[in-house]
């Protein structure tokens, strides 16, 4: 395995010595304490000792290049919905419960007649080939030795089949609209050969969100450090993401073409909710792409509720958008979602270790889920409810039962 960054050339204690000194230089303005830089150079060397999600991020941050690390996290325009993902968070609190036997703790979900060990799930992120030479075989390899789901890219580095073999029946295929439908029905073809259980359509693009650091990323790219399409291969007709007249139409012709579950992925409001169980989808993901289309100050979490509401129980919701602890996953869930959605949160361990980073950031978090489910007197996910959160301005909206 080749590695892919800037400091390859490096031995190591050069590196070291480098990434110490940009570190603490007051220059970049990021003037970290030595023994800061020592800590994050320590984590450097093995996944395991990392503690949080966050340093993950650190790790990636300097292992990618600045203008692919700038790809992956950041959002559109002055990036006010990606904060509002996290910032929704601190907008809810939890409520502890005291003695109860906790002592058993069960993670496990079904959906869609398939058992999950926990509701933990690994949402689509193209061109890993980019953030890591092995990409999403890598990811695939991780959700499939810690049991998770993995809804693979339409616009993956490597096939769907290259990745449904390395995940067999944990990998879902996410699938990007475009026009020449024929295209289309080439991809379901794909997925369905590589054995994925589920279609979940990203429909939140009838235009590419005005992501600055992007265009920065694909002006520099030139030959192969462009995006490798393993998707591509093979494929007859014209492969281009994105059809601004799509309607609601779409899911008729979907249905005729796929056997699938259907998913919808965007669904922000409580109106295409209505529209979701109206055309008949069996599903949907709550999200804003990670705050990288549209710029609307909302967070995911806060569209939670009204869904919910709408649905009522009448198909899943899955939801993404700035899950980085137990604690946002418990709120998620305590407030209707049936799974969530990893975005960055595992691309971050990836970046950084492989295979091994993003197995460690699935213990993490399922880790950190158990742990504030003890707290909150809940041995199953089904026991999570609106009585473990409050809004911080309680009683106002979500009060306690
Ligand atoms: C680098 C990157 C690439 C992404 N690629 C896709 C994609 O190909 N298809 C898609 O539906 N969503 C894509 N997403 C959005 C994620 O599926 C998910 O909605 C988002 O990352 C969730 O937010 P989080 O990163 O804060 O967890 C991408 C996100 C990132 C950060």
């Amino acid at each position: 395995m080749t590695e892919q960054n800037e400091w390859s050339w490096c031995p190591r204690q050069a590196r070291r010595d480098l990434l110490k000194f940009l570190l603490s230089s007051p220059l970049l303005g990021t003037a970290m304490a030595h023994d800061e830089v020592d800590a994050l150079i320590a984590e450097i060397t093995n996944p395991r000792r990392a503690t949080n999600v966050m340093q993950f991020q650190d790790v990636a941050r300097l292992k990618l290049t600045p203008e692919m690390y700038n790809f992956i996290a950041d959002g559109s325009d002055d990036m006010k919905t990606l904060r509002a993902n996290r910032a929704a968070f601190d907008a809810i609190e939890i409520r502890a419960r005291r003695l109860i036997d906790v002592s058993e703790i069960d993670t496990t979900i079904e959906i869609f007649g398939q058992q999950m060990k926990t509701p933990i799930i690994l949402a689509p992120v193209g061109a890993q080939g980019q953030m890591h030479p092995d990409g999403e075989l890598a990811s695939a390899r991780a959700a499939k030795s810690r049991q998770h789901v993995m809804i693979a890219s339409t616009m993956t580095s490597y096939s769907v089949g290259q990745i449904g073999a390395e995940a067999p029946g944990l990998t879902w295929f996410q699938l990007y609209p475009m026009p020449d439908r024929s295209v289309t029905q080439q991809l379901l073809a794909k997925a369905d050969a590589a054995g994925a259980r589920v279609v979940v359509v990203t429909i939140d693009g009838p235009t590419l969100g005005n992501r600055e650091s992007q265009k920065a990323f694909f002006r520099r790219a030139t030959g192969s450090s462009r995006s490798r399409l393993g998707n591509m291969e093979g494929i007859e007709g014209k492969f281009r993401v994105g059809d601004p007249s799509l309607t609601w139409d779409y899911i008729a012709w979907l249905r005729d073409n796929t056997d699938k579950p259907i998913v919808l992925k965007g669904i922000v409001t409580r109106e295409d909710a209505r529209l979701c169980l109206k055309y008949g989808v069996d599903g949907l993901v709550i999200s804003n792409h990670g705050g990288r289309q549209e710029e609307s100050n909302r967070g995911t979490l806060e569209s939670l509720p009204e869904i919910v509401a709408v649905v009522d129980g009448r198909f899943p919701v899955l939801i993404d958008g700035g899950f980085r602890r137990g604690t946002d996953m418990l709120k998620a869930l305590a407030l209707g979602a049936n799974a969530i959605c990893i975005g960055r949160a595992y691309i971050w361990g990836l970046a950084a270790f492989g295979q091994e980073g993003v197995e460690r950031v699935l213990d993490l978090l399922t880790v950190e889920l158990m742990r504030i489910m003890k707290y909150t007197g809940t041995t199953s996910i089904a026991e999570i409810g609106r009585s473990h959160v409050q809004a911080k301005d309680w009683p106002a909206a979500i009060g306690p039962d």
